[in-house]
């Protein structure tokens, strides 16, 4: 069993992947700095699994905050979820955008470095393929520069990775690159938890079914789709967390750097979605068709064929099991956290 920092395991899908490290034995301490979530998701965490973790409130751009968590810990691998992840807002603030997302995995990888930890597993994103490119996306498509900051961010941390690797072959880089992770545990205790409007689609989805947003607004219904809206590949966050697990075994025994994508390799229209959880929730979504939305493209959804050979992977849920566990979530915890 390992002892593994996770970089944001305050976050959403960092506190889903503690869960899954922890009931599988491993020890987990956690870097957070709190900007984007609330300590009480490790709490939960711990109660959920009956296990202990060691949190650090700190920030991954800070060479003290990280030489102390190596200095205290003997570490065997990271898994670097810290950065933030809002599309609209990187377009008004880039600059926090490069220095959480680029000076912190530079910053961070630094500090692997000098206490002699190379095993590291990397939060990208499917939004660092080329939008030429025709869904199902896989791996060997050509990425390109995306048009938001945020994504550029994924990319820039993506292509630095791999220029580390190749000039030294002591590190081990998993690239993650993940499709719309969605739903939350089972038991409802930890899950997404936005602060202020949400920007995704599933979290405005449950926010409206619990009453704190009036309604739905679909951005599009002419995209040459089954539909006309929007298609997407959703993937349950317990089924991501796992997939954390698989890379660093993965990765345990390899050196290089290398991406998978995490999806369900299936799309599902935002219709659909709405439609799936009124009917396995009972409860009504009011909803308006809204004009597009800029950047969005009309479907993305996985080959998640590398993943499921290479990792030894497999989703285990499907959309009607994301849509119960959201409203799960949200119905026992209508305002979060807080
Ligand atoms: P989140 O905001 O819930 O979690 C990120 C965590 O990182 C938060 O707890 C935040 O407080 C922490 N953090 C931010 N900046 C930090 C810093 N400088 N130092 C220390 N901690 C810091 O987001 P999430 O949805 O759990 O996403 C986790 C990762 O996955 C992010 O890198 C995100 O870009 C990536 N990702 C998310 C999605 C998605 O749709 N949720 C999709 C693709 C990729
Ligand atoms: N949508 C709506 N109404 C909303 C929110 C979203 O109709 O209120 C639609 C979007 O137009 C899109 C679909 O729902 O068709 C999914 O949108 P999300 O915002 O939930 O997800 P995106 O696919 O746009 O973005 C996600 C991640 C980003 C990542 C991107 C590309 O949130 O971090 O995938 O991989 F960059």
């Amino acid at each position: 069993m390992a002892k593994i920092l996770v970089t944001g395991g305050a976050g959403y899908i960092g506190s889903h992947t503690c869960v899954e490290l922890l009931n599988a034995g491993h020890q987990v301490v956690v870097l957070d700095n709190l900007s984007n979530s609330s300590e009480e998701s490790l709490n939960r965490v711990q109660a959920l699994t009956g296990k202990t973790l060691d949190f650090i409130q700190g920030d991954i751009r800070r060479a003290e905050d990280l030489d102390q968590v190596f200095n205290t810990h003997q570490i065997d691998a990271v898994i670097h979820f810290a950065g933030l992840k809002a599309v609209g807002e990187s377009q008004q603030i880039p600059l926090a955008y490069f220095d959480n997302n680029i000076s912190g995995s530079i910053s961070l990888t630094q500090a692997m470095q000098r206490a002699g930890v190379f095993n590291l597993v990397f939060s990208s994103s499917a939004t660092v393929y080329d939008e030429a490119n025709t869904s199902p996306l896989n791996e060997t498509m050509p990425t390109a520069m995306p048009t938001n900051n945020y994504g550029y961010t994924k990319l820039i941390v993506e292509q630095l990775l791999e220029k580390l690797s190749l000039a030294d072959p002591r590190w081990s880089i998993a690239l993650l690159r993940y499709f719309n992770p969605v739903g939350a545990h089972k038991s409802g205790r930890i899950g997404e938890d936005p602060q202020g409007i949400p920007n995704n689609l599933m979290p405005y989805i449950t926010q409206v079914a619990v009453g704190r947003r009036e309604k739905l607004s679909i951005y599009g219904n002419d995209y040459d789709t089954v539909d006309g809206t929007g298609v997407r590949d959703y993937i349950h966050v317990v089924d991501l967390a796992n997939a954390h697990l698989c890379a660093l075994t993965n990765r345990l025994n390899a050196t290089g750097c290398r991406a998978w994508n995490i999806g369900t390799g299936h799309g599902s229209s935002v219709l659909e979605v709405k439609n799936t959880f009124e009917q396995v929730n009972g409860v009504a979504i009011t909803f308006e068709f809204a004009e597009r939305r800029a950047g969005d493209v009309a479907t993305s959804y996985a080959d998640n064929s590398r993943a499921i050979s290479e990792l030894n992977w497999q989703p285990q849920y499907d959309l009607e099991d994301m849509l119960i566990d959201s409203w799960n979530w949200q119905k026992q915890n209508p305002k979060g956290y807080h």
